[in-house]
C-alpha cells in the first residue's frame, strides 16, 4: 500500500534496497514555512488542529525527501492527559503548571481521562495519513516515562533535572506511582496513534544519560518494557534512550524492533552488545547540519560506513537543530539516499 515503505520493511529485518533516512525533530524547528507557521498559531493548536498538523508533518516529507514522516506533537501531551496545563514559552521552551512534589499530588493523578483529553489524536493523523497518501510511513511517538517524569517533577526544562532524580532517591514510593501513572497514559495514547493509523512508533528517553546503570535499571527499564510489550506485535518500535550507552543491551532485551544510538555511542560497540538481529537507527551528530552541504555528504558517509549496509535507520544522534539550513539538511537525505548506488 505505502509505495516508499523502506523503514517499515527495514524494521521487519528484511534485506532493502538501501538503507531507510529520516531525522529526529525533522516536523517544524527549523523550515523556514514552519518558522511562518509558527508566528501565527500557538503550539498546542498546531498540534490538536488535523489541517495544521498534516502540513507540518507532510513538509520535510515534501521539502527535504525523508522516507518517513513523524507525527507533530509534543511527548508533553501526556502532561496534559494528566490534567497539567503545559505552555510552550518561546525563548524558554516547556512550562508545566502543579510541578509534582509530593505523594498526595502523585495519589491525585488520573490517567484514565487520557483517551477524553487527547481525543483529537485519532482525526488528526488520520488527517495526516490522508495528506501522506501513502508516500512514506508515518511514526507516532511518545516519551518514555523517566524524560517524562524530568518535565513533571521540574516543571520545566533542565540541564542536570536534579530535582527530579532527588524525588526519585527520596520519594521512592511516590515516584514508582507517578512512573506507573504515566506509563499507564502512554500506553493508552500509543493505543489511539495506533488506532489513528501510525505505521510504527518511537519512544524518546531524551534524559536517559542522566541517571546511573542501577538507577536505570530501577526507573527506566521496567516502564519502558511495559510501553514495548504493549505495542510492539502492532505495529514496530523504535527506543531512543539519548546517553543510555551503559543500558543498550537491557533496552534490546525490552524487545523493540529498533534502538536509536545518540552520537556518542560508536555504532561498533552497539552492535557487540545488542547482537545482530536488532536495527540501529542514528547517529550522526546534529552539529554536523551546521556546515556547508560537502561537509555534509563526508561526514554522512563516515557514519555509514561505520554502521555497515542493513539493520540500520541512518538518522542523526538526537534532534536537528534549530539553525540547521535546508541545504545542510537536504544534503544529510541526499548522500544518504545516494551512496550505495555510487559504491
Ligand atoms: O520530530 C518532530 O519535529 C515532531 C514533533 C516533536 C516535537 N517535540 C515538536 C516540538 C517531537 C518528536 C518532539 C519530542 C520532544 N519534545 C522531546 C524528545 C526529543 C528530544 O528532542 O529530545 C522532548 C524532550 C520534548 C519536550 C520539548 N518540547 C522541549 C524541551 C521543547 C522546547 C525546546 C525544543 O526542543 O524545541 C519543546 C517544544 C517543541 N516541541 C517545539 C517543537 C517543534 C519548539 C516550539 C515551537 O516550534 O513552537
Amino acid at each position: 500500500m505505502i509505495s516508499n515503505d523502506l523503514l517499515l520493511r527495514c524494521l521487519n529485518g528484511d534485506e532493502t534496497e538501501r538503507d531507510p533516512v529520516w531525522f529526529m525533530r525533522q516536523a517544524g524547528r527549523y523550515l523556514p514555512d514552519y518558522m511562518k507557521l509558527k508566528e501565527r498559531y500557538d503550539f498546542f493548536e498546531r498540534v490538536r488542529n488535523p489541517e495544521l498538523a498534516t502540513e507540518i508533518t507532510v513538509m520535510p516529507v515534501d521539502q527535504v525527501g525523508v522516507d518517513a514522516a513523524i507525527l507533530f506533537s509534543d511527548i508533553l501531551v501526556i502532561s496534559q492527559a494528566l490534567g497539567h496545563e503545559v505552555n510552550m514559552v518561546p525563548g524558554k521552551g516547556p512550562v508545566i503548571d502543579n510541578p509534582i512534589k509530593n505523594t498526595a499530588q502523585v495519589e491525585a493523578e488520573d490517567p484514565s481521562r487520557t483517551e477524553e483529553e487527547l481525543a483529537y489524536a485519532i482525526p488528526t493523523i488520520q488527517a495526516v495519513k490522508e495528506g501522506l497518501s501513502n508516500r512514506v510511513p508515518l511514526i507516532g511517538f511518545c516519551g518514555a516515562p523517566w524524560t517524562l517524569l524530568c518535565y513533571m517533577v521540574e516543571g520545566k526544562g533542565s540541564k542536570d533535572f536534579a530535582s527530579a532524580r532527588a524525588f526519585c532517591l527520596h520519594e521512592t514510593e511516590a515516584a514508582h506511582l507517578m512512573l506507573q501513572k504515566i506509563t499507564d497514559s502512554s500506553i493508552i495514547y500509543l493505543k489511539m496513534q495506533i488506532e489513528g493509523g501510525v505505521d510504527a512508533l518511537q519512544v524518546f528517553d531524551s534524559w536517559a544519560g542522566l541517571l546511573d546503570k542501577r538507577m536505570y535499571n530501577e526507573f527506566a527499564l521496567p516502564y519502558i518494557k511495559q510501553m514495548v510489550e504493549a505495542i510492539k506485535k502492532e505495529v514496530p518500535t523504535i527506543v531512543f534512550a539519548r546517553g543510555a550507552w551503559n543500558s543498550l543491551k537491557e533496552l534490546a532485551d525490552c524487545g523493540p524492533q529498533a534502538l536509536g544510538l545518540d552520537w556518542c555511542t560508536d555504532p561498533d560497540y552497539a552492535r557487540s552488545l545488542v547482537g545482530d538481529d536488532i536495527v540501529l537507527q542514528g547517529n550522526l551528530d546534529p552539529a554536523v547540519l551546521l556546515g556547508n552541504p560537502a561537509t555534509v555528504a563526508r561526514e554522512t558517509r563516515v557514519m555509514m560506513n561505520r554502521f555497515g549496509k542493513g539493520k540500520h535507520i541512518i538518522n542523526l544522534g538526537h534532534g536537528v537543530l534549530p539553525q540547521t539550513k535546508v541545504e545542510a539538511a537536504k544534503a544529510f537525505v541526499q548522500t544518504a539516499k545516494d551512496y550505495y548506488f555510487e559504491l
